[in-house]
């Protein structure tokens, strides 16, 4: 069973997205047993929250459901847990490798973005305080990553 945490600053757009995304093609591929699928937020504002409203309506768009509960990434177990975190943004990417002090877990650290084919962008932005084509954009990432991050984590466990 490999174990993937996504995570973003609240746990309540990108994340839970990356994760009803990612659970969507596990789900299709029939690999629930081998692929477990988590998310979190570096930062604690929305801890127990549902995926935010706007968030939750743009995946429906496209057939998936977020069904997660915000909680804050936790240094001490989930660096332990998972065995791949993937980061959305720059921001979320250096407080989490902040978090790992002896860079134990460095390997185990991506940025989200590095698994796009289709869209080449640095970040996932934060849609937060945006509009209706900021969701849109965080969906079109998220898609075109988890095609190619089930890839990677079928080859290579
Ligand atoms: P997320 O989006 O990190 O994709 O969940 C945000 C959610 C909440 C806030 C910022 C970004 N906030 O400032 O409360």
């Amino acid at each position: 069973m490999k174990k993937i945490l996504f995570v973003c600053l609240g746990n309540i757009c990108r994340s839970p997205a990356a994760e009803g995304v990612m659970q969507a093609l596990v789900a299709q591929k029939s690999l629930d047993k081998e692929i477990f699928c988590d998310s979190a937020g570096t930062a604690g504002y929305h801890i127990g929250e549902p995926a935010d409203a706007r968030m939750r309506k743009h995946a429906k768009k496209r057939n998936y459901s977020l069904n997660s509960r915000s909680r804050q990434f936790d240094a001490r177990k989930d660096f332990l847990e998972f065995d791949y975190i993937l980061t959305m943004d720059d921001n979320n990417y250096h407080n989490v490798c902040a978090q790992d002090e002896d860079k134990k877990y460095h390997h185990k650290i991506h940025r989200m973005v590095d698994f796009c084919q289709k869209k080449k962008v640095s970040e996932v932005p934060d849609p937060y305080y945006g509009g209706d084509q900021g969701f849109e954009n965080v969906m079109d990432i998220l898609e075109d990553a988890c095609e190619q991050l089930l890839e990677h984590v079928r080859k290579n466990g």
